[in-house]
């Protein structure tokens, strides 16, 4: 029997690194610093340049990262923050956790993520914050979502927590906002060994004041002063490190994930399955490889009786989630109609040929199955 397809395997991506972590973390031990330090410093100086911003700021996890990030532009009770309905629960439970009120938008029918004509209506005058979600690794439209916040004055956060090194227009996620927020959980395509994030930006005040919250409140450079009332959201350095050595890997690695991507997409061709449009000018690095067919449910089985493991990228929309359900206020055609379709294939940089070929082998098996159905149907 043909060995699975796993839909990721986390192990392939750690062997690369194991050698460089271990070094680093042999020289964190002898130095015993953990929270903090010099290099917590070097990975938050490293990502802030490679993102494309002046300041970067360590935290705990990608949910913080956006909490946080709106606590420091003193968003909080009484206002709206308006978020794509198709996307993990987190960026709507961080609004929350904020204490402001979440409006949920539709997505694009193409590439389901936010976009300008889905955002307009969500707007009203509490409206404080937009948090665009680069879902699946695709950036969504910055130009059309940066005139509509512009023009209502808003600010325009991003959850990039899918989309580590993928561009708009040549701008990388997390440059293109007024802030990006970032989740290094570990299958990622920039992954920790545990919980970590990041805020991106290069407003100095707004990072001195995220640094600050993630910190306890702490007054920077005093120990026992305290100007708010922050949280413990620190990043370790033995999290930093394997950040570090994973961050000069990435764009080999996102290589990788779109050359499995554009094979899928060809050998898919005008099939039953269909990969999520990618728009002209963004650049994704395909977290995760999403087709959309009609008859899902049954699509899956037979994958996984084929020995291909998938996913679904969600199977409920956000507004749709029982504790969320209370912030919605009307139908999101889209994103509704979209998690009963959407697929998520094996993907990750080190998938072999074979592996690739197996899940484009089955693809045409279900278009053969389904096309059959069809034609009994009308026959
Ligand atoms: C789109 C999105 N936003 C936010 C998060 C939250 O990140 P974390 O789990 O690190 O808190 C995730 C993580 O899965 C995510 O995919």
């Amino acid at each position: 029997m043909k060995v699975k397809v796993p839909f990721l395997d986390l192990s392939a991506t750690t062997r690369e690194v194991s050698a460089a972590v271990c070094e680093s973390w042999n020289a964190i031990l002898a130095g015993s610093r953990f929270i903090g330090g010099p290099v917590v410093e070097q990975f938050e100086a490293a990502w802030s340049s490679y993102c494309g911003t002046s300041e970067a700021v360590g935290v705990a996890n990608g949910t913080d990262a956006i909490q946080l990030t709106l606590r420091a532009m003193g968003i909080g009770a009484g206002d709206e923050v308006v978020l794509p309905a198709n996307t993990f629960v987190a960026t709507a439970e961080a609004v929350v956790l904020a204490g402001a009120t979440p409006r949920f938008a539709d997505v694009d029918p193409d590439t389901l993520l936010l976009c300008a004509d889905t955002l307009r209506p969500a707007l009203t005058s509490r409206t404080k914050a937009v948090i665009v979600v680069h879902l699946y690794g695709q950036m969504a439209d910055m130009d059309a979502l940066a005139d509509v916040t512009g023009h209502h004055g808003v600010a325009l956060i991003e959850d990039a927590a899918q989309a580590q090194g993928a561009t708009w227009a040549g701008r990388r996620a997390g440059s293109a906002g007024h802030a990006g927020c970032f989740s290094f959980y570990p299958g990622k395509n920039l992954g920790a060994f545990g919980d970590a994030g990041a805020v991106v930006t290069s407003d100095a005040c707004l990072a001195a004041r995220v640094r600050s919250l993630r910190d306890h409140g702490r007054v920077a450079g005093s120990h026992y002063e305290h100007d708010a009332v922050g949280t413990n959201s620190r990043l370790d350095a033995i999290q930093a490190a394997v950040l570090i050595a994973k961050l000069t890997r990435l764009d080999e690695w996102n290589d990788a994930r779109r050359r499995i991507a554009a094979r899928y997409r060809a050998a898919f061709g005008s099939g039953v399955l269909q990969m999520v449009a990618e728009a002209p000018a963004a650049r994704g690095v395909y977290h995760v490889a999403v087709a959309r067919i009609r008859d899902r449910d049954r699509v899956q089985r037979i994958f996984t009786a084929i020995g291909i493991e998938t996913a679904i990228h969600y199977p409920t929309p956000c507004h749709l989630i029982a504790p969320y359900r209370r912030y919605a206020d009307a139908p999101l055609p889209v994103a509704e109609h979209a998690a009963g379709e959407v697929l998520s294939l094996p993907m990750y940089p080190q998938m072999s040929t074979e592996q690739v070929e197996r899940v484009c082998a089955a693809a045409e098996v279900v278009n053969d199955i389904l096309l059959a159905k069809e034609a009994s149907r009308h026959g």
